[in-house]
């Protein structure tokens, strides 16, 4: 059986911070920000707007987009770190808002890589007949846990969620191929403090993410049995244009077929693939049958890739 996109959705908040409104919080300049990580604003939620509230939204315009109604979803994964509580669960906040009430309903942990995870987990599901509609949520509100004062880890960060249907699709549709890691020793790379803050060493963050995001990406086309060239459209994690440009670079994907959040919207954890998917695909710019490849990682570490064909 082929498990595919049925629907996409994405939410933002509306409140903006630029780089020029952190020149007044830390010691930065818009330029060190540009040029670094091409990143130029980012949203912030403001208080009483939590995931599960970000969550939602992007859940329902995914619901809509698929054609789907709440009580036919079986199972909801939100892939997060920053719950609105470690319980209940965002998946059971956002099951009652939706009125999802034949699903049932669980979080999953891993980091900037949590939508891939979860994304795969629930095709596993479909694939073995068990569920037939499963809603996939990436959601962070990481702005909970930046220590303000830390000019390496405060500039980089910004709110948000995207969310997508998944079903059954027509033969040689769907997810083609995919790739998870994890390598616990590098744990201590990035990881919340004591204090609950985001701790992070970007130096070796960096290394690490410009050589993972082309292998794993290259693995999973070779999984499904393509070569570059049949790469139509990369969603890569938006943590650092830096280490896109370096997966982009190696499959040959010309510039205009990235993906491309982290000006507006900075790092997104979680949530960017899923809103850089969504975005993408609102702009018309996925077409039916396109090979699109999703890639990326994060605290853990965790990494994590799928190719699959657009199409229902
Ligand atoms: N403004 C000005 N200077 C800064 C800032 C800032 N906002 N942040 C750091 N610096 C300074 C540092 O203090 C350091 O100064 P020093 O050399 O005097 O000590 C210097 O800039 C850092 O220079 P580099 O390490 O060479 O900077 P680099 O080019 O590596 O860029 C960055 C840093 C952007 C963090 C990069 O390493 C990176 O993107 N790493 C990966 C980050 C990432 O992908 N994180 C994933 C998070 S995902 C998740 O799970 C939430």
């Amino acid at each position: 059986m082929s498990v595919g996109i049925l629907g996409t959705g994405h939410y933002l908040p509306d409140h903006v911070l630029t780089n020029e409104d952190l020149e007044e919080i830390v010691d930065t300049t818009d330029e060190w920000i540009q040029t670094r990580t091409g990143i130029k604003e980012r949203r912030i939620a403001k208080d009483g707007i939590e995931a599960s509230d970000m969550a939602y939204y992007a859940a329902k315009q995914a619901l809509e987009e698929a054609d789907v109604s709440a009580e036919d979803i079986d199972l909801i994964l939100v892939a997060t770190v920053t719950p609105d509580t470690p319980f209940p669960n965002v998946s059971c906040m956002i099951q009652e808002k939706l009125g999802a009430k034949n699903a049932a309903a669980m979080d999953v942990s891993a980091a900037c890589t949590g939508f891939v995870y979860a994304l795969v987990t629930g095709e596993q599901f479909v694939k073995t007949g068990a569920y037939e509609k499963v809603l996939v949520v990436g959601v962070d509100k990481l702005s909970n846990i930046l220590d303000w004062s830390d000019r390496n880890t405060c500039v980089l960060m910004g709110d948000g969620a995207g969310a997508v249907v998944i079903g059954e699709v027509g033969e040689e549709r769907g997810i083609l191929s995919f790739e998870l890691g994890s390598d616990g020793e590098g744990g201590e790379l990035l990881y919340q403090n004591e204090n609950g803050y985001i701790t992070m060493n970007g130096r070796e963050v960096f290394k690490f993410a410009v050589t993972q995001m082309p292998e794993s990406s290259m693995n999973v086309i070779e999984k499904a049995g393509l070569e570059r060239e049949d790469v139509d459209y990369l969603i890569p994690h938006q943590a650092n244009i830096r280490i896109m440009e370096a997966a982009r670079r190696r499959l040959d994907v010309p510039k205009e077929k990235m993906a491309t959040t982290i000006e507006n919207y900075g790092n997104n954890s979680a949530a960017s693939i899923p809103i850089a998917l969504s975005e993408t695909v609102k702009n018309g710019k996925i077409q039916e049958d396109d090979v699109v490849v999703l890639v990326g990682f994060g605290g853990g570490l965790t990494w994590g890739a799928l190719a699959l064909r657009w199409g229902k």
